[in-house]
């Protein structure tokens, strides 16, 4: 099949690579020339595991153009991935989808032969069928669901990934979910999922509402699961012995809840999660209908930085230097949107303490966002040794290989609160005093053991 791919950013680039790895021919089209160099020349225009290494396997298959008309003129189907960002009511903005259609919509007046238009990015339920399908049909003059070689089909088909993981997500998804204005054109996607993802995923097929709908509902659920967690987090350690770890253990257990995404600990964040979950509590509202389940996860959500940075200004009891390791939302990315680990940083810096942060790959987005609010240092152990206290903010693996002797101190010892609880009790625990967020009275490791012993 050959497709064009709208978009080559943190998700437009990763799915480009992976159609094309798998033996579709791909053009890949933005409006940014530094991508579109660099996607040619077979370099990878975003940060992202594995990418580099897709690319190079990609035969000749995979080039990228600033020439939208072209690239569609050479496809089947065009995949759109641009941003929708966030608009003042918290919704999403389509003006980047309207644009984008605005070129497919040139193209298609030229070309002979049916063509799908697949919307990648995430939109407000109701836009596919209001202004997404008005602008393809205004731009293209062909009639959305129509067959023959004037035909054109249009679907909304959002990848479910997460940053860091984004080309193994695409090989391996839980499940594709189509919205598809006609089954010919919903076939054609399932079609190009079958012979590119390595699970034979199941494959919902329905229509462009229900899609929509889907889309942010799956985001919404996971962040109530998320801010459920935090929430059994801040009870546990406000109860002597209580572990948050041991409770949601247990309750994963349950195959009505399961384990994933059910680790009390730090807001969620990234370019995802924060605004679908505002976005579906705008949409229920909009509707009429109650939104009180996705606002309270928002609130929740947000009341995670007063908590942290208080349990942090607690630890330093009137000293001043604080580091904050892990400024990345998550592990295996440099993204910072809605970072825990920035926000704290913002925060104790407004609150006059001495920060000093490290992150392996963030600390130049981070910077740009801080600037000299903080202190930036390069070195991991540099950073344990430069504070009074320490706060883990992303769980990076390579944070709890850090030796144990870069935590010693002459003198008092330094105070480390964990929030993903990966140190190790025994090695850090005997050199550093290490506070667990989620565990009971925020008490020292060694205190912990004897009150469990
Ligand atoms: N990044 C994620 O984790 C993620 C996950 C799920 C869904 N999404 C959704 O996917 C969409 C894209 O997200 P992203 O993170 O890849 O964004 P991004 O900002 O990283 O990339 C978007 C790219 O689109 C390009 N672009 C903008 N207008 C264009 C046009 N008219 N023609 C060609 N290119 C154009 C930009 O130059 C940019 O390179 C958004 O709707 C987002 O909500 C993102």
């Amino acid at each position: 099949m050959k497709t064009s791919v709208i978009g080559l950013g943190k998700l437009g680039a990763p799915l480009a690579a992976v159609l094309a790895s798998k033996g579709h021919q791909v053009v890949g089209v933005d409006v940014n020339p530094d991508f579109v160099r660099a996607l040619a020349a077979g370099r990878a225009p975003v940060d992202e595991p594995g990418l580099q290494e897709l690319i190079g396997r990609s035969g000749g298959r995979l080039s990228a153009t600033l020439d939208c008309e072209a690239a569609v003129l050479g496809s089947d189907v065009s995949f759109v991935i641009v941003p929708t960002p966030s608009d003042s009511q918290g919704g999403f903005s389509n003006k980047y989808v309207l644009s984008a259609l605005a070129s497919i919509g040139q193209a298609l007046r030229k070309k002979r032969g049916y063509h799908v238009v697949n919307i990648t990015c995430t939109v407000m339920p109701g836009a596919m069928n209001g202004e997404i399908r008005q602008a393809l049909e205004a731009a293209s003059g062909r009639q959305v669901g129509a067959q023959g070689e004037n035909g054109v089909g249009l679907c909304y088909n959002p990848e479910f990934i997460a940053l860091g993981s984004v080309i193994r997500d695409m090989l391996r998804p839980d499940m594709i979910l189509i919205g598809e204005s006609d089954a010919r054109a919903g076939q054609m996607l399932e079609d190009i999922y079958r012979a590119t993802c390595d699970n034979n995923p199941p494959v919902r097929r329905m229509n462009l509402v229900n899609a929509e709908i889907t889309k942010i509902a799956v985001n919404t659920y996971v962040t109530t699961k998320i801010s459920y967690a935090n929430m059994l987090a801040e009870i546990c350690e406000r109860l002597p012995a209580a572990d948050v770890d041991v409770v949601t253990d247990a309750l994963g257990m349950d195959s009505r809840i399961g384990v994933k995404y059910l680790k009390g600990a730090l807001a969620y964040g990234g370019p995802c999660f924060p605004r679908d979950n505002v976005a579906f509590a705008h949409l229920a509202r909009s509707l009429g209908a109650r939104a009180d389940l996705a606002e309270a996860t928002d609130r929740l959500n947000r009341h995670q930085t007063g908590r942290l940075a208080a349990a942090a200004a607690r630890l330093l009891d009137g000293r001043s230097r604080i580091g904050v390791l892990g400024l990345a939302y998550k592990p295996g990315t440099s993204v910072i949107e809605e970072s825990p680990g920035v926000a704290l940083a913002a925060r104790l810096s407004e609150e006059r303490f001495e920060v000093y942060v490290h992150d392996p790959m963030a600390l130049a987005s981070a910077m740009a966002v801080l600037q000299d609010k903080v202190v930036p240092i390069v070195s991991a152990e540099e950073c344990v040794q430069a504070v009074d206290a320490l706060v883990i903010a992303t769980p990076w693996p390579q944070f709890a290989k850090i030796p144990a002797a870069t935590f010693a101190r002459a003198g008092r010892r330094l105070q480390v609160l964990d929030c993903w609880r990966m140190l190790d009790r025994d090695k850090v625990g005997a050199v550093a005093d290490i506070h667990y967020l989620g565990i009971g009275g925020l008490e020292p490791a060694s205190r912990i053991r004897a009150v469990k012993s």
